[in-house]
């Protein structure tokens, strides 16, 4: 019974938080500001560069292949983006990072929101077999190279009073299986920004931070990697980027997406870790993992 209650009043807690940010957006906001989005080539970073482009947003889109940087680029100007330009760069090469945001400022001559979305590197989804190399290179790619862009643009964002907005992951928060590599990347990234956020806060510095845990996303790269390896059901990147874009805008802290799939599993992580694990391990199909 007592289960029961506080399983109730947890529901109505979040059913109230829930509500509470949602705020309404107005659109103006974004008319003319300049925004970068890494790994806009496809994906969650496609579409939230699309969400950015029918605000009026400038917009810069980086990734390695150009091809598709070039229709998002002219998707993005259909959409109603002031601008939509495009940069080839590997973030598996942190001079490449940080040349990343001098073309960035050269192109702009300045930045409002830095998006940071790109993810690869993490080799292959399946038992970990101590591939060294796989784990260097996704925390270059999904940790560092984050940290060098942030680090490289941080002046211009500040004098812009700017938002960096981090995608993170349910494997960010809680260990995930097979995934080792990715799940140490997104954990760092965690730690590094809940740092920055507050060491910002504690400078007076006018420079928000907002962090979205996503869980299973419908894009095709997570369909072709783990669709026929977890049984969950993934969600629409397109709701996805319109819950992460409106979150940096309103310059919330978190947000997480799917929400009510999301928050409940991490509150339990606290309460009651084992139990919460147990649940998560019924999603894999380890007939197909191992
Ligand atoms: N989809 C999900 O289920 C899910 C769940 C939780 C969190 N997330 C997070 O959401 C974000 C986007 O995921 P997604 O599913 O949209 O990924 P995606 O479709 O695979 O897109 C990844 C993007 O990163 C770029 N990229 C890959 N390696 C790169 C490199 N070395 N240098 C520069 N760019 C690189 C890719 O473009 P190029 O190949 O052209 O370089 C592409 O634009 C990631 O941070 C991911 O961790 C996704």
């Amino acid at each position: 019974m007592a289960a029961v209650r506080i399983f109730v009043s947890l529901l109505v807690g979040l059913g109230a938080y829930y509500f509470y940010n949602q705020e309404t957006l107005s659109t103006d906001i974004v008319q003319g500001k300049r925004v970068l989005v890494t790994g806009s080539s496809t994906g969650i970073g496609e579409q939230i560069a699309y969400e950015f482009a029918r605000m009026g947003a400038h917009l810069i889109l980086t990734a390695r292949r150009e091809k598709q940087l070039k229709e998002v680029a002219q998707k993005c100007l259909e959409l109603g983006a002031s601008s939509a330009r495009h940069i080839v760069s590997d973030m598996n090469n942190l001079t490449s990072a940080h040349n990343l945001i001098e073309e960035t400022s050269n192109k702009l001559g300045s930045l409002d929101y830095l998006v940071l979305n790109h993810v690869g590197g993490s080799g292959k989804f399946g038992p970990f077999q101590g591939d060294m190399e796989a784990v260097i290179s996704s925390l270059t790619v999904n940790f560092l190279s984050y940290v060098q862009l942030t680090t490289s643009a941080l002046t211009m964002l500040q004098e812009s009073k700017g938002s960096i907005i981090v995608i993170s992951s349910l494997a960010g928060r809680i260990g995930a299986p097979f995934a080792l590599s990715y799940s140490a990347a997104k954990f760092a990234l965690e730690g590094f920004y809940s740092s920055l956020r507050r060491e910002l806060h504690l400078r007076q510095i006018n420079l928000s931070v907002t962090v979205a845990v996503l869980g299973y996303i419908d894009t095709d790269s997570a369909l072709s990697t783990v669709g026929d390896k977890m049984t969950m059901t993934a969600s629409s990147k397109e709701m996805c980027a319109q819950e992460v874009v409106r979150a940096g805008i309103l310059r919330h802290r978190e947000v997480f997406y799917p929400y009510w799939s999301l928050k409940p599993l991490i509150l339990l992580r606290d309460w009651v870790p084992d139990l919460m694990e147990r649940l998560l391990d019924t999603f894999y199909n380890l007939e197909n993992i191992l």
